[in-house]
């Protein structure tokens, strides 16, 4: 039995963190504006590239809520959504009234499929007479969709992407950084991300200009107005100034972070490559570079999410935290009935996965009794 638990990604401060967050009790700017969320603004701009523009917020969920908003979704609205991945993707499709379209996933990247993607676009212009009006697409477990595939289709269609990279800081398609694709990106701080704030995310926006109109609705829509005049409605979404302090120390050791979540999963890669039946979610090829934020696992003869489930209890059982991979959204009973363009992909998927452990925290040592602990879990009939 482990002593020391080992979690699939626990926050890890760099040490800056307290200081500005000290900075911001001494200037008092123990608001959600002020000179750290400016300036992580800046950070993560510059980290982008410096060509797009940042506004940081309370989540990545709200990040996705008001690239909606300036998308013009509302109800009525169809928009196409990656089946393959956690609620908080579609959600924000639902606050808006409007119904979300799962696309299932293709098989390098476990991201949305462009096969699917023109299927579906195609089938709902046909039974609608209107095309969908933004796609969400997202890079599961920082891994890069296929994004010349996906801009092309999206393009073709003059179709808005909404970019989910949340789990994807750090991760490259073909030297370019997620979430600077679509017509937005959104990113989240959230405790188990690459980095985090606590809570927190940001909207990856295209122009100043959006970024003041997302900075408008995200701050109660407040017109310029010596009084409070409002003729939109608005939200409380800005992030706090103590928690973009510590955003601007994570930024700091962002890239140890992602070194090290692409470390874990190199020796993850060399510790299964033997092992027949069980394989590692790898970058398909050189044009891809995750983050490896989660390093997951499938084990090829397993068709049966209890016996993933199983396999987490046996982990856990040796202090080890593991997860089984997102449900798919068209599988989720709160979205019975929605429209689904799926092949059976990432169900397959959903039942044969694994998330392990991957966050800063993880030893080489730790990868080893992960391993281990892994190999005596699964039904050792089928592998040995
Ligand atoms: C794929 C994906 N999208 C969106 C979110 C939402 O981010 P947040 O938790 O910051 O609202 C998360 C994580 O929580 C996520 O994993």
């Amino acid at each position: 039995m482990n002593k020391k638990p080992i979690y699939l990604c626990l926050a890890h401060m760099g040490g800056k963190e307290q200081d500005f967050i000290q900075e911001a009790f001494d200037t008092n700017w123990v608001v959600p504006l002020g000179p750290n969320v400016n300036e992580f603004e800046q950070d993560i701009k510059s980290y982008l590239g410096g060509e797009k523009e940042v506004v940081a917020l309370s989540a990545g969920t709200a990040a996705i809520h008001l690239a909606l908003i300036q998308l013009g979704v509302t109800a009525g609205d169809e928009v196409i959504c990656q089946s393959f991945t956690f609620c908080a993707s579609v959600n924000p499709i639902i606050y808006q009234g409007a119904t979300p379209v799962f696309v299932d996933s293709e098989t390098d990247t476990w991201n949305m499929s462009p096969a699917l993607l023109e299927e579906a676009i195609l089938d709902r212009q046909a039974k609608t007479g209107k095309l969908p009006k933004a796609i969400v697409l997202v890079h599961l477990y920082g891994m890069p969709a296929k994004m010349d595939e996906i801009m092309a289709i999206a393009n073709k269609y003059a179709i808005a992407v909404l970019e989910d990279a949340a789990e994807a800081m750090g991760s490259c398609y073909k030297g370019k950084p997620c979430g600077t694709f679509g017509r937005f990106g959104v990113l989240s701080f959230n405790g188990n991300k690459m980095i985090t704030t606590s809570g927190g995310g940001a909207l990856v926006c295209a122009s100043p200009e959006q970024q003041q109109q997302v900075m408008f609705y995200a701050t109660q829509a407040r017109e310029n107005f010596a009084y409070y005049q409002h003729e939109k409605i608005g939200y409380n979404y800005r992030l706090s100034n103590i928690c973009a302090g510590i955003g601007r120390g994570q930024m700091l050791v962002l890239d140890a972070h992602i070194a090290h979540h692409r470390h874990v999963n190199a020796l993850y890669q060399a510790a299964f490559a033997g092992v027949e039946g069980v394989s590692v979610l790898t970058n398909p090829s050189a044009d891809f570079e995750s983050n490896y934020w989660l390093s997951t696992i499938l084990f090829d003869q397993i068709d049966s999410i209890d016996t993933c489930v199983a396999i987490c209890e046996s982990l856990g059982k040796k202090s080890i935290e593991a997860r089984p991979l997102w449900k798919p959204l068209h599988l989720q009973p709160v979205f019975d009935g929605a429209p689904a363009y799926v092949d059976g992909t990432s169900e397959r998927l959903f039942n044969q996965g694994l998330c392990i452990p991957s966050g800063p925290y993880v030893t080489d040592a730790d990868v080893a009794l992960v391993v281990e602990a892994i190999l005596f879990s699964i039904p050792l009939k089928n592998y040995f």
